[in-house]
């Protein structure tokens, strides 16, 4: 079922768990992910970047894509499609418009004020769609754009909130996209006081190589919605090196691409037992 992430979400704070917004790049990563969540009976969020919907052809084309699967595969669980980062109001509104039931806008470059502005200016374009914001700044590279962690202001996160409408909020404090160098810091006392000042379901981006006991403290501290990408990224790219390797003579695509799913299949279960999602759908 396609939806938007607002009762997912609510559900998870109110229950102390977090959905799992897997990144989807293509056909087979997001028919692996639906019949994964769907076998552990699992809200899932498939987050797209505007790159990914670029590079699968634009946002009905993953629009569709995804209704095709749901209806086809018959998947019963909550279902949201969440652009991912996006970097403008216009790349908001074509996420709507093409059939996305959430977006992410992503102003934390910005001064506050231009966050505010930008936050509302998508808002005004919804119908029924979620909105993310981003305060601070998350660390590391996304879309093959690299940036230094910020660390959020509590009262940034305050002001934004009174003067939005938003639905959940991403505070950078410490995460980064792609693997971590060291143990990640996070500073879970801000987290708390965001938590508690806001009311509002908080979203960790960066999920890949945060070690287990801190994912579950950050649920603790208000965290509802876990971001993942590079990890299954990285699951997939192994596996199918290696089947290459072992079978040198195989060329039907669908034999190599589909290499990866087992072991991806595998790794989105796990993040589903560690978020405590799984027969939260
Ligand atoms: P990772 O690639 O580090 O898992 O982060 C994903 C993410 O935060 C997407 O928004």
């Amino acid at each position: 079922m396609l939806v938007n992430m607002q009762e997912m979400l609510l559900k998870a704070k109110k229950e102390n768990y977090a959905v799992p917004h897997l990144n989807i790049n293509n056909l087979e990563w997001t028919k692996y992910i639906l019949e994964e969540c769907q076998n552990n009976n699992s809200p899932v969020i498939l987050g797209v970047s505007e790159g990914a919907a670029k590079y699968m052809g634009g946002y009905h084309v993953v629009a569709n894509m995804v209704k095709g699967l749901l209806q086809d595969l018959k998947i019963t669980i909550p279902v949201a499609l969440h652009l991912d980062h996006g970097k403008t109001v216009k790349a908001c509104r074509e996420a709507i418009n093409g059939g996305f039931t959430s977006v992410m806008i992503d102003a934390s470059k910005y001064d506050l004020e231009t966050n505010i502005k930008m936050v509302n200016e998508v808002i005004d374009l919804t119908n029924g769609q979620t909105v993310e914001a981003e305060i601070g700044h998350i660390g590391g590279t996304e879309d093959e754009t690299s940036s230094e962690v910020a660390y959020a202001k509590v009262e940034d996160c305050i002001t934004l909130v009174k003067n939005t409408n938003i639905d959940c909020l991403a505070p950078a404090l410490g995460s980064v996209h792609g693997f971590y160098k060291g143990e990640p810091k996070l500073d879970f006392e801000k987290m708390e006081q965001i938590k508690t000042a806001t009311n509002l379901p908080l979203v960790l981006h960066g999920g890949t190589g945060i070690p287990d006991e801190l994912i579950k403290k950050a649920i603790k501290h208000g965290v509802c919605k876990i971001n993942i990408n590079t990890e299954l990224q990285d699951v997939w790219n192994k596996s199918v090196r290696r089947f290459i390797e072992e079978n040198p003579d195989v060329y039907d695509p669908r034999k190599i691409i589909s290499a990866g799913e087992k072991n991806m299949k595998e790794a989105i279960k796990n993040k589903i037992i560690l978020l405590g999602s799984q027969n939260k759908a």
